[in-house]
């Protein structure tokens, strides 16, 4: 056990990832225990920085978003996060978030992703809970589920576990996957900066009950993962775009049918999806995904990924186009006072 931290506390950071097979709905809501195994791909841009220090006299924890104070749906998941913390632990203390995120809030760039794996990491080192990578990845699942798969770098999976409560949770844990060589880039088109308009959270939940496709892109999505492994690993970068742009198309196909329709893909989404086309048809190996937002990501090799940005940014009318290579995993700055 690592000596906890009471002065100082500590500071961790992480990035967001995109998922190339897709996590859309949980079995168990609770724990955190998806439908399917997803598999990512964590970028080198959009930090998110997260301290926290264990405040002694306090009796209530507070929290900092960007230099002001958390509330509502955000301010209440770090507090249950930190009660889950604090019940591993077996301690009591109150503490102090602050956390900073380079990526807009909610913009479906996942800040959850980096914010639960830099929260995951922070908290369990002030408190003295000494986590390998498989139960820090565990851990930041119950914040986010996307969060599992931030503690690692590269490209990852994070597997859907078998059994129920127990036997579930120690079994959905992420890792790293093995690639040949592919050199990947992600043009991440932000075609609309604002928060989303349905949680993904809410819109997963909404899809597994009421979409008549949902069975379906589930059921498919085990295969494409399957096949992706393959691919990744034998360098195949035109398998690994086509296997990812046919399971988010497939994710929002479930959404569509959802009822009521959860649509997040927006004019200027399909407008860059038909560019991305252009490209292929011009010969250069591009292919789009998408989250739960109207934003565009568009996986290509990295010698290429000047030209994509080119062409997405011309296709755009408005908002902006940056583009990431592969990052590390979550790691920890600071500890001590
Ligand atoms: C569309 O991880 O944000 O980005 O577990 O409810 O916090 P919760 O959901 P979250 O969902 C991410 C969904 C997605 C696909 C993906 O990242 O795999």
């Amino acid at each position: 056990m690592q000596e906890p931290v009471t002065e100082g506390g500590a500071t961790a950071v992480a990035q967001p990832n995109i998922a190339l097979i897709k996590y859309w709905g949980k079995r168990d809501e609770q724990l955190f225990i998806p439908m399917t195994s997803s598999l990512s791909m964590t970028l080198d841009i959009f930090r998110t920085t997260t301290t926290v220090r264990l405040g002694t006299e306090a009796d209530v924890d507070s929290v900092a978003l960007n230099g002001k104070a958390a509330s509502g749906e955000a301010e209440r998941r770090v507090l249950v996060f930190l009660d889950l913390v604090r019940e591993l632990a077996g301690r009591k203390e109150r503490a102090v978030v602050d956390t900073h995120n380079e990526a807009p809030t909610g913009a479906g760039v996942a800040s959850s992703a980096s914010g639960f794996a830099a929260l995951a990491l922070a908290a369990s080192a002030a408190y003295g809970l000494d986590l390998d990578a498989r139960a820090l990845s565990r851990l930041a699942r119950r914040g986010s589920g996307s969060a599992s798969r931030s503690v690692y770098g590269g490209f990852v999976q994070w597997h859907k576990g078998q059994g129920e409560g127990a036997d579930a949770d120690l079994s959905s844990y992420a890792e790293p996957v093995p690639v040949g060589d592919i050199d990947p880039a992600l043009v991440i088109a932000l075609v609309d900066g604002g928060p989303k308009s349905v949680s993904s959270r809410a819109a997963m939940r909404s899809t597994v009950d009421t979409s008549p496709l949902y069975q379906g892109w589930a059921d498919s999505s085990e295969g494409d993962l399957t096949e992706m492994r393959r691919a990744l690993s034998r360098g195949d970068f035109e398998a690994v775009g086509e296997i990812a742009e046919r399971n988010a198309l497939g994710m929002h196909a479930t959404m569509l049918a959802a009822r009521p329709a959860v649509r997040y893909l927006s004019p200027a989404t399909v407008t860059v999806l038909d560019r991305v086309l252009q490209l292929r048809a011009d010969g250069i190996p591009a292919y789009a995904t998408m989250d739960a937002g109207p934003n565009v990501k568009v996986l290509c090799r990295r010698a290429d990924a000047d030209r994509v940005a080119e062409a997405v940014r011309e296709a755009m009318t408005a908002g902006s186009v940056v583009v990431a290579g592969s990052g590390p995993g979550a790691r920890l700055l600071t500890e001590g006072g």
